[in-house]
């Protein structure tokens, strides 16, 4: 069972190797959609969009063996009912790293240079010409990149940040060796919160992560932080973080995952200080065909008798 549309070369290969019941139509399943569709299935594949919840798992036939999310983030799947069940539960790590840092740049640069009200006013045919004081960003150059998550993403958003001369701190229980960017370690959070002139999220969202980024971590912020997130939407307190824009306190945030998406908070449409995208990280073809062959690769493994690569969650 399929849940969406797959990049061609993907649906090639699954046609190929599975017999398939996809969904065509490319929307959120119902429950009835779950129970129908996977009436005949020895495995799921399906992505961030589905909530693969323990009401879902329960009703999936006991031939289904195999969840495959077409995802790095495994969030949207109850592991311990897919457990109970003796579900194996995989991901695709790795090969969406530099997509999704790359639109951390995208977001940390279009918020600092106000990219979303410069195109704004080209699109209302608005714009009567150059003029010294015209929407005036940030330099990211000389400026200070927090960094909470310091994994694969994390790193090679520092390894871009370098690149644009910023200097690069992050969060950590335990210091990462030094893989040619050189970045301080904080093992604290008093010393980290205070040097992060711009911010970037990349922790994975869990029950303890949920609205990490508070009122209290935003208020240790220096005034006028820019926030950056390309993680999930519920690390951020989405009241806390549309305070601080009105107030100032963040000068400005580049968002790429929303909590509830495709709902989001309307005031973040409202403000000016937003540069907002649909979930793009890992949107190119490339990647997005990379993370199709990632999760077939663990299917045939797993139907080949063999360890998937990337197991979340043994069944
Ligand atoms: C993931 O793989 O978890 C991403 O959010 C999809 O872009």
């Amino acid at each position: 069972m399929v849940t969406r549309r797959l990049p061609g070369p993907v649906e090639e290969r699954l046609a190929r190797d599975y017999d398939v019941v996809a969904g065509r139509d490319d929307r959120p399943l119902t429950l009835d959609d779950w129970r129908a569709r996977s009436a005949q299935a020895d495995a799921v594949l399906c992505t961030p969009a589905d909530r693969v919840s323990r009401e879902v798992v329960e009703l999936l036939p006991p031939t289904v063996r195999i969840v495959a999310t077409f995802s790095v983030g495994y969030n949207h799947v109850d592991l311990g009912a897919c457990a109970e069940r003796g579900i194996v539960v995989t991901n695709t790590p790795d090969v969406l790293t530099d997509a999704t840092a790359d639109v951390a740049l995208l977001l940390l640069l279009g918020a600092a240079r106000r990219a979303a009200e410069g195109e704004a006013l080209m699109r209302a045919r608005a714009w009567t010409g150059w003029t010294p004081t015209q929407l005036l960003g940030t330099h990211v150059g000389g400026k200070s990149l927090g960094i909470v998550g310091y994994g694969r993403i994390g790193q090679a958003v520092a390894r871009r940040a370098l690149a644009f001369g910023m200097t690069v701190h992050y969060l950590s229980r335990r210091e990462k060796a030094d893989a040619g960017s050189p970045a301080t370690w904080h093992p604290d959070e008093t010393s980290f919160w205070p040097v992060c002139q711009f911010l970037s999220l990349h922790l994975p969202a869990t029950p303890e992560t949920r609205r990490y980024l508070d009122a209290a971590r935003l208020a240790r912020l220096p005034r006028g932080a820019i926030v950056v997130n390309t993680a999930r939407g519920d690390v951020v307190d989405d009241d806390a973080l549309i305070a601080a824009l009105k107030s100032g306190h963040v000068a400005a945030a580049g968002l790429d995952v929303f909590d509830g998406e495709p709902d989001f908070r309307p005031e973040y449409a409202d403000l000016p200080n937003t540069f907002l995208l649909p979930h793009l990280g890992s949107a190119t073809f490339e990647t997005r065909c990379a993370m199709g062959y990632r999760a077939l690769d663990n299917l045939d493994a797993y139907f080949a008798n063999r360890e998937p690569k990337d197991v979340v969650r043994r069944g």
